[in-house]
């Protein structure tokens, strides 16, 4: 829905501050309207609008945040290269019909008189995959998420699939400090081609672009060959897939859907995971298994 004010239908609202931010939010909460809220690091493509166009069906009032969240990053280098186009995202939200976009500073989401940080026991699931080869990196998600959840208030936050590990983490923390937001997890969208949708594939070269798809197809064939063969095989041939590329991988893991653990035998579920290097960039993608 339009935001109405006073009889006239007004365009989406854009909050730079939190106070401004959470006293208009405050009027919002009082007439029993439903928060849905998007987080987004910005460079938008059209998964976010998905996640937005999900949120706005679902929602009365419909809040897209863009913040590079540096406390998530762990070289300062990505931090740095994260693309970022304000303008472009702008129209693009006004255009999808989003409500309120909160394009706050590092210093309003991380006031020095404000404790962030979230000390709680992921259970491991922050350990594992991303956790792996990205030290801290889900302290930085869970502390940003959880900020912007306390100022928004949402009562449903959307996150898409691709960032499967995240989801759970986020999932996780909801549960753990009885946060009163509904997390709706979105299916991942794709190119024709099957490479995921990422604000970072603006990154790739043509020749890297040209190969990025490899990484579903690696991720298709364990799935077909876990039908039919032990976990180490279906991985193995996924591997053979990307091997034929100038593709570096970091990992590709046969997970409990849930605890995220490795496993070892053909289970029912089961999500597969991989995050690999194509010219510089680093893509993660998953599949789950039905
Ligand atoms: O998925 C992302 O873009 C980010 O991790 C998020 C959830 C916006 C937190 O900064």
């Amino acid at each position: 829905m339009r935001l109405s004010h006073k009889n006239t239908t007004i365009d989406m609202l854009l909050f730079k501050k939190t106070a401004a931010l959470q006293a208009y939010l405050q009027q919002i909460k009082t007439s029993h309207q439903q928060i849905g809220f998007v987080p987004t690091m910005g460079a938008l493509h059209k998964g976010h609008l998905a996640l937005l166009k999900t949120a706005i069906q679902d929602s009365d009032i419909t809040i897209c945040s863009i913040f590079v969240n540096p406390t998530q990053f762990n070289e300062p280098s990505d931090l740095e290269a994260y693309p970022r186009t304000p303008g472009k995202d702008i129209e693009q939200l006004e255009k999808v019909g989003c409500d309120i976009l909160f394009m706050p500073t590092v210093e309003e989401v991380y006031p020095p008189e404000t404790k962030t940080q979230v000390s709680i026991n992921f259970q491991g699931l922050d350990e594992v995959m991303e956790g792996k080869f990205r030290p801290g990196h889900f302290q930085g998600v869970a502390q940003v998420v959880k900020r912007l959840l306390d100022l928004t208030k949402a009562d449903k936050l959307f996150m898409g699939q691709k960032d499967y590990q995240q989801t759970c983490i986020i999932g996780h923390m909801l549960d753990t400090l009885a946060l009163p937001t509904q997390l709706i997890v979105c299916p991942t969208l794709r190119e024709t081609d099957g490479l995921a949708l990422s604000s970072r594939n603006v990154r790739l070269s043509p020749n890297g672009r040209a190969i990025a798809p490899q990484l579903y197809q690696c991720l298709k064939t364990v799935k077909e060959h876990l039908a039919t063969h032990p976990i180490e095989e279906a991985v193995q041939a996924g591997k053979e897939i990307l091997a034929a590329h100038p593709i570096e991988l970091e990992y590709l893991e046969v997970a409990h859907p849930k605890t995220l653990q490795a496993i070892q035998d053909r289970e029912q579920q089961a999500v597969i995971c991989l995050a690999a290097w194509i010219d510089g960039v680093r893509l993660i993608d998953n599949v789950l298994l039905d």
